[in-house]
């Protein structure tokens, strides 16, 4: 079967915001029955990438219709062994989106080439995604079509936090962290994780994240003197990037 009709371009907010809104909402990913994530992007589709040291999204356009769309940043990270100093440039490829109408054409592996030859482009050495394990469209394409293999298996946890009161014990305190100190102790505790995102004090400075905080006992560490912190911390870091994800059931 021949599927050339539909032509790649690069996302113009202007013209296309609208559209790209509009299939979000048509794309249901993956086939979860009770509940589903959506994320609203609240009028800027490329919220998710913006902030990215580089950055590109492409839409699939046939016969005037916008039918697909690819999100893609690229960032220096952890990798153990890689030169120079354990760094590896890494492109994720993330916001894939193929209209219902329009599926099995093509489409979505087209976008996902075009995306990889422009990490090819900037001398990318791995490309990564985050799929539900259960997406058989997604792992398909991306596993048997594209070669991609299991890195890490994750799991999202959600409750409605409202819901239930949750005590803190007397004994701990919660504080707000400086971004110098959260980047510090990213750094100091996570910094050796793999692929753990060079750029993250611009992660932590982006207007859209809310903040870090951490939890200790009390009397426990002098907050001026970060060199005592250690790692009976737990911190938390909360961003907003410009998304609401819904939980439905
Ligand atoms: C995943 C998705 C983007 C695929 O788009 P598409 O344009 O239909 O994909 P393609 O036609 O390029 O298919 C490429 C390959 O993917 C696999 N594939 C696609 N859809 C599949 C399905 N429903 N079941 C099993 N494999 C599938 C096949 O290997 C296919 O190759 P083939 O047609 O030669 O058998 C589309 O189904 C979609 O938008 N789903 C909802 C959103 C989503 O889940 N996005 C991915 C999460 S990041």
């Amino acid at each position: 079967m021949e599927f050339n009709k539909f032509r790649i371009r690069s996302y113009e907010g202007q013209y296309d915001r609208a559209q790209v809104e509009d299939l979000e909402r048509r794309c249901e990913v993956g086939p979860s029955e009770s509940v589903f994530l959506f994320t609203d992007t609240m009028g800027d589709p490329i919220c998710r990438i913006r902030n990215s040291p580089m950055y590109m999204m492409l839409v699939a356009e046939l016969e005037n219709e916008l039918v697909g769309v690819i999100q893609g940043s690229i960032k220096l990270v952890t990798v153990h062994g890689h030169p120079p100093k354990d760094l590896a440039k890494v492109g994720y490829v993330l916001g894939l989106r193929v209209s219902p109408h329009h599926r099995r054409k093509a489409i979505g592996s087209s976008l996902v080439r075009r995306l990889e030859e422009w990490f090819s482009s900037k001398d990318v050495d791995y490309a990564y995604m985050a799929t539900e394990k259960d997406n058989q469209a997604s792992v398909s394409l991306f596993m048997d079509k594209f070669g991609y293999t299991k890195f890490r298996t994750p799991a999202i946890l959600v409750n409605p936090v409202n819901h239930h009161c949750f005590q803190i014990s007397a004994n701990i305190e919660i504080a707000r962290l400086k971004v110098d100190q959260a980047e510090y102790l990213y750094r100091r505790f996570m910094g050796s994780t793999e692929f753990f995102p060079n750029d993250i004090g611009n992660i932590l400075r982006n207007k859209l994240s809310l903040g870090t905080w951490v939890a200790y006992f009390k009397g426990d560490i002098g907050w001026g003197i970060l060199g005592q912190m250690d790692k009976s911390l737990i911190v938390g870091q909360c961003s907003v990037y410009g998304t609401v994800e819904r939980y439905s059931s």
